[in-house]
């Protein structure tokens, strides 16, 4: 299978989670871009009726609309019954890293309101300990500069995310400090400090969020159950 395949097998499985009448919160990314089109295909052939959608960012919402899903402000119809959505890292404890896509805020606020989130990847997401790649942070642009010396201070080798030679914007209006978490140190901990800092919006940390996980692989699907 190629990794496509793999994201499409992985939406396709939680597809079959979604029933007519239901409240979904739609993710951000690549793989929630294809249950976002399953979404839509479903609905197009009526083989899903009366589903009402949120959208994680501006992005999906934009795929959603073209697609014809009936999409609505989050607190028109949170609790969600379900959410689905992709993620940066996964480890053994269905613990999370979000927001290479840069739509961690949105995501998190979203899932929180969910009765059920079911994560969406495949297999090379799974990893021993969360922190292989980068940990985004969502920032106020007031305190990024002091924010950005603060990590470096902490050894966390913030990075400025940028698109098209300035700073990356989030939907809300905010920007990311990408950082390291040091390989000596906790992420629970390092995430507590950060998040002691005024100007810290929210981190890619999703320690509880996530209800269930199906991952794809080249030998078939598995699901992880907190
Ligand atoms: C966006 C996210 C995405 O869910 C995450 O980056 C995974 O994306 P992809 O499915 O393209 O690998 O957190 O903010």
């Amino acid at each position: 299978m190629t990794p496509r395949e793999m994201k499409i097998a992985a939406a396709r499985a939680a597809l079959q989670q979604v029933k007519s009448g239901m409240t979904l919160g739609l993710g951000t990314g690549s793989t929630a871009e294809e249950f976002v089109r399953l979404v839509g295909e479903a609905l197009a052939a009526r083989a899903l009726r009366d589903i009402r959608c949120t959208c994680t960012s501006n992005k999906t919402e934009q795929q959603a609309r073209s697609l014809g899903i009936p999409i609505h402000a989050l607190a028109e119809i949170a609790p969600l019954d379900l959410a689905v959505d992709g993620a940066d890292e996964i480890d053994g404890k269905l613990r999370l890293i979000k927001g290479r896509g840069g739509a961690l805020l949105r995501e998190k606020i979203v899932e929180q309101a969910s009765r059920r989130f079911i994560v969406i990847a495949d297999d090379s997401k799974l990893v021993e300990r969360l922190g292989v790649g980068v940990l985004p942070v969502e920032v106020t642009p007031f305190a990024r500069e002091l924010l950005q010396r603060r990590f470096a201070a902490m050894d966390l080798a913030p990075v400025l995310r940028m698109q098209d030679g300035a700073p990356r914007v989030t939907d809300e209006g905010h920007q990311l400090l990408d950082v390291r978490i040091p390989p000596n140190r906790d992420i629970a901990d390092v995430v507590a400090q950060i998040r002691e800092l005024a100007g810290v919006v929210e981190t890619g940390f999703f320690p509880r969020e996530a209800s269930e996980a199906i991952i794809a692989a080249a030998s078939g699907i598995r699901t992880m159950r907190r």
